[in-house]
């Protein structure tokens, strides 16, 4: 009994959680009650005006919470420029769903994609039910925001904290739109990749080229999280990285150090290049502009040794560790 793993373990730690959680979120855009066409006019709105830029923040933040919420590693806090929650429930939802005014319904549509997601992405009916009956523990608070009648009651409007996020210019990680314009570059990043001649399925390296071809489908998603998770970190946003579920952390400080979830790959120079420029690619496409592309390259730029280094001195990489399973 002591030995019991937790939740968040046995979902397959930050990979598996994201892979549901990328599964329930494309599906609830398309869900006639919640979605594209929600009578819900802030839902609509949403789905049709801002999910193609900010879906990525959206599930990287779903997961994140998910992660905290299962006895995950991680801590989950509100995005950039959502009021701090001033109750001690760390996991309340009932700020950031307040102007969304989500009815009884719509929570239930949503949980029922989220039920089918667990089910297209594998997992077993017992850890189904702990999952939505967590879920399911939040509906009282997300519903909230449909049940205050007079207007202004919300402790924030979308388009108030749309317009104060701009004015954030403090941090490098403000400056790119905190974990929303993050996820964002890494969604467009990590897809690109894929196709990379040097990188992607078509690679040299057999390990990406593996990878890219067998495993990607599942575990892109986490990947994914993972950047997100890094880059804010590395840009002076408020999350730390740690590595997923399986990879032997670096300790002494070395939090923000690659090598060892990249040594299986072996990746070399070359191809550490290639990804750097499909990065700086994407921050333009993006129009960051070229102050901040330069300072996200550099602290990207300082992990070349550390990524490298399962290329370069095989016998430094963790004893016994040759990837994930
Ligand atoms: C327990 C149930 C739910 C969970 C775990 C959840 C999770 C989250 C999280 C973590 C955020 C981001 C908050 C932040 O910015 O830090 C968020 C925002 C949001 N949620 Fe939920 N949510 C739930 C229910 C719902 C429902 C029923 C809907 C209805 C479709 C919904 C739609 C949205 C939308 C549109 C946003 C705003 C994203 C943005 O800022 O652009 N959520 N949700």
């Amino acid at each position: 009994m002591a030995n019991k793993k937790t939740l968040f373990e046995r979902l397959g730690g930050e990979f598996g959680i994201a892979y549901v959680v990328n599964r329930f979120s494309n599906q609830v855009l398309e869900n006639k009650t919640v979605g594209y066409e929600s009578k819900n006019q802030q839902l609509q709105d949403w789905s049709v005006h801002e999910a193609k830029h900010r879906l990525p923040g959206l599930k990287f933040e779903r997961t994140l919470w998910m992660i905290d919420a299962t006895g995950g590693p991680l801590k989950y806090v509100p995005s950039l420029g959502l009021p701090t929650n001033p109750t001690e429930d760390r996991l309340s939802l009932e700020i950031p769903h307040c102007p969304l005014q989500i009815t009884s319904d719509e929570f239930d549509a949503v949980a029922g994609e989220l039920d089918l997601a667990l089910l297209f992405c594998g997992v077993p009916q017992a850890e189904t039910k702990e999952v939505l009956a967590a879920f399911n523990a939040e509906k009282n608070k997300v519903i909230r925001g449909s049940k205050i009648q007079e207007k202004g009651r919300c402790p924030y409007s979308l388009p108030e904290r749309n317009q104060a996020n701009k004015a954030r210019t403090d941090t490098l990680f403000e400056r790119l739109g905190g974990e929303f314009g993050i996820a964002y570059v890494v969604e467009l990043f990590s897809d690109r990749l894929l196709q990379d001649q040097v990188v992607g399925v078509n690679s040299k390296n057999p390990h990406l080229r593996n990878w890219s071809r067998n495993e990607a489908e599942k575990r892109l998603p986490g990947l994914k999280f993972e950047r997100t998770l890094w880059m804010i970190d590395a840009t002076g946003g408020p999350l730390r990285y740690t590595p997923s579920l399986g990879v032997p952390p670096l300790q002494n400080g070395k939090h923000l150090n690659l090598a060892n979830p990249h040594c299986p790959f072996q990746i070399s120079r070359t191809e550490f290049d290639a990804v750097a420029g499909v990065l700086k690619t994407v921050l333009e496409e993006c129009q960051v502009p070229k102050a901040d592309v330069q300072a996200v390259l550099d602290v990207f730029g300082q992990q070349k040794d550390n990524v490298t280094m399962g290329n370069r001195v095989p016998s430094r990489c963790p004893a016994g560790f040759f990837g994930h399973s």
